[in-house]
């Protein structure tokens, strides 16, 4: 396991704090761009933009997953000029990176001054009544590989960051939420398009299987991806209040297979019995449909995340 050192992290914001402008020296509203956001930065004055490829950042490991780029991004966001600093495209675990590099910006953003941070994705739902394009306010996360050692606070604490022993009882900000609703129905999305719900972690990269989906179900989540959890983690033991965003690209399929016993029983005349399982043949997950279906909901999560910077100036 590779841990991140203090040094690493104050050298990477000594860095950036060379090649900022002084007026992103201090940046309070932190977004982490998944799947379909990355395109808010586009929205972006271009005249007082500042990007870094993660490649150019010391400490920041590169984002390999197609339909992901790696920049870090400084610019003022909504009417109200917010100075915001983006994600644009996040490092996953499956890439081979641990959970301490995988969320090495969070800490950089941390340092930079974050008070609020937005951490949107993809995700499949798990829950029947939630389509394909519905988002879903986290309320809540579950996450069995950060229970059981997948956790980027394993290894000596950085006590500069936050305790030894952080809560994560109450990890999604009532207040953050609040306003994130607000910004949805007031940019004209259907209440019956957005939900809250709870997000369950899966290293990935593999979607899950049937059971492994019923089980997630059984055990309380509303929908599974395979990022988020590791920043929120990091970003609620270092105390910056969260907002979580999940996109919904894909039903999972939970359903029970077919029984090949039963078919053969039936073909050969041995006993007739009722099979009700679906073909979920047809029903597998992939990289490309959930590419299409963020791309159609892009502008939506622009103005959402847009108007949210608005309403979160204001408060
Ligand atoms: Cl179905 N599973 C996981 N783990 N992540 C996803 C997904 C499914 N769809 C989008 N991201």
């Amino acid at each position: 396991m590779v841990l991140v050192s203090e040094a690493t992290y104050n050298s990477c914001h000594e860095f950036l704090k060379e090649q900022l402008p002084k007026h992103f020296h201090n940046v309070r509203l932190g977004i982490i761009c998944g799947s379909g956001l990355g395109g808010l930065v586009d929205t972006i004055d271009p005249t007082t933009k500042v990007e870094f490829h993660y490649s150019d950042i010391p400490g920041f490991v590169t984002s390999t997953v197609s339909g992901h780029s790696g920049k870090l991004v400084f610019g003022y966001l909504g009417e109200l000029k917010t100075p915001t600093v983006f994600m644009v495209g996040r490092i996953h675990l499956y890439e081979g990176y641990t959970p301490q590099e995988c969320t090495f910006p969070v800490r950089i953003m941390k340092l930079l001054g974050v008070e609020s941070l937005v951490v949107t994705n993809a995700c499949g739902a798990l829950n029947p009544d939630f389509k394909v394009g519905d988002l879903m306010v986290i309320n809540d996360h579950l996450s069995i590989a950060a229970m059981t050692g997948q956790n980027p606070l394993i290894g000596p604490n950085l006590e500069s960051f936050g305790p030894r022993f952080p809560p994560v009882s109450d990890a999604y900000t009532y207040a953050l939420r609040k306003l994130a609703f607000r910004a949805a129905l007031e940019t004209n999305i259907s209440k019956d398009d957005i939900h809250e719900g709870v997000y369950t972690y899966s290293s990935g990269p593999m979607y899950e299987s049937r059971s492994e989906a019923r089980f997630l179900r059984q055990i309380g989540a509303d929908v599974v991806g395979m990022s988020t959890v590791p920043e929120v983690i990091v970003a609620r033991h270092a105390d910056m209040k969260v907002l979580g965003l999940s996109l919904i690209t894909n039903p999972v399929v939970t359903a029970r297979g077919k029984d090949a016993k039963k078919e053969v029983l039936n073909e050969m005349g041995i006993e007739t019995v009722v099979d009700d399982a679906v073909d979920t043949e047809l029903m597998k997950a992939n990289h490309e449909e959930v590419l299409e279906a963020s791309a159609r909901r892009a502008d939506d999560l622009q103005r959402l995340m847009t108007r949210f910077a608005d309403l979160w100036a204001k408060e």
